[in-house]
């Protein structure tokens, strides 16, 4: 794709990468992605804003072929996907310097070996003048990486953000012209990359709001030309309350399990409770992220398997964990066959969750009248707390 005008010596120049389905080896993509770069051409110098995923360091080559001169190069984040064709455009522009915060500086240089003479680095509040231009860099630490940064061009009342309200979504559209879609794509990449630093994003939301802010331009999908829409949206995800909404990750290996997260969902939802479930042996893993953004109970259905949980219950406590939902309430169901410490096992996997575990319910083979009674007892628990939130 060619290089796109965003105002007057604005650009939007980048790659759109409409095959890639996996982002980390761990991250689906079901909609692929996009590498947004932007030049400004100030009145006395030129600047690019971020660089491309090196796999398509050629696309943002070919952008740039007409372009004579850049002086500096905004480094809002160290990681490659953003970072990783900065080797060639240093190499293109001889003269140009990096600019980055202190952190990034050493990222830069652990990462892609960059000259340590080729830097720049901002304070936080800096600004720079580029002629009838200004840039202001503002620290956004943890979105997602501890050197992450924002630059706001004052004149023209631009932010570009990087990751920090981004959209794994490959796209033609230039700006947000279908915002259910993208509201989607941008809960999950919260869900996935920032929902671990919630506590820190509420707080680099309070920096940037006294900014009047026209366009928010991030480096993965498109630009937001009403950034009220994904401001307000991530105002609701960092938000400490949660809403009526209740997980049931699940495996089955006979149905028993099954049986029983099948008769919970049905009690929760008879009683007003919000209820996803999720299938561990299919599911994308993304779709259970989005869903804990907001959800206020986890239930974990497990059958016994030698005398711990199933593998891929395993897997999916270990990322609930490391994601730190806002989650109040968790418990676990599931069916074994002799015997065994799952409930004591997946509470050792999840010690970031600040949860009250509510009663499990845990049955011998196929669940009986008593066992359903039980799950009755927590649908009933978990809708009265649910209602104090
Ligand atoms: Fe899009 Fe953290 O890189």
């Amino acid at each position: 794709m060619k290089a796109r005008k965003i105002k007057e010596d604005i650009y939007w120049m980048g790659a759109v990468d409409w095959d890639r389905r996996l982002f980390d080896s761990l991250i689906p993509l079901p909609d692929g992605t996009s590498y947004n770069a932007y030049l400004v051409q100030g009145s006395e110098k030129t600047v690019l804003l971020d660089t491309v995923d090196p796999s398509m360091a050629d696309v943002l080559l070919f952008q740039l072929e007409s372009v004579k001169n850049i002086d500096y190069i905004v480094a809002h984040h160290a990681e490659q996907d953003h970072s990783g064709t900065l080797p060639h455009v240093i190499e293109k522009y001889k003269h140009a310097k990096v600019i980055t915060t202190p952190k990034g500086r050493g990222m830069l240089i652990d990462h892609l070996d960059i000259p340590e003479e080729k830097f720049i680095t901002v304070d936080d509040g800096e600004t720079l003048s580029i002629g009838n231009k200004t840039l202001e860099f503002i620290h956004t630490p943890w979105v997602h990486w501890p050197e992450t940064m924002v630059t706001y061009l004052q004149e023209d009342y631009i932010l570009f953000t990087c990751d920090f309200f981004g959209s794994h979504l490959a796209t033609s559209d230039l700006y947000v012209t279908d915002e259910a879609r993208v509201y989607e794509a941008a809960k999950r990449y919260y869900a996935e990359i920032m929902m671990p630093f919630r506590v820190i994003i509420k707080k680099n939301l309070e920096k940037i709001k006294d900014h009047k802010i026209d366009f928010i331009a991030p480096s993965h999908g498109p630009i937001y030309d009403k950034p009220k829409f994904i401001i307000d949206a991530y105002s609701d995800w960092v938000s400490d309350i949660p809403k009526n909404v209740a997980v049931l990750p699940y495996i089955s290996m006979h149905g028993s399990t099954k049986k029983m997260v099948e008769y919970l969902v049905s009690a929760l939802a008879a009683k007003g409770v919000t209820v996803y479930q999720f299938d561990l042996a299919t599911t994308d893993i993304g779709k259970l992220a989005i869903t804990l953004v907001d959800a206020a109970t986890i239930v974990i259905g497990t059958p016994t398997v030698h005398v711990g949980p199933h593998p891929n219950v395993v897997y999916a406590a270990y990322l609930a964990n490391a994601l730190r939902p806002k989650l109040k309430f968790a418990s676990i169901i599931g069916s074994y066959g002799w015997g065994g410490k799952v409930v004591e096992q997946i509470a050792g996997l999840i010690p970031n969750l600040k949860v009250e575990i509510l009663d499990p319910v845990l049955c011998k083979g196929l669940p009986r009248e008593a066992d359903f009674k039980a799950l009755d007892k927590l649908a009933t628990t978990i809708a009265e707390k649910h209602k104090e939130l």
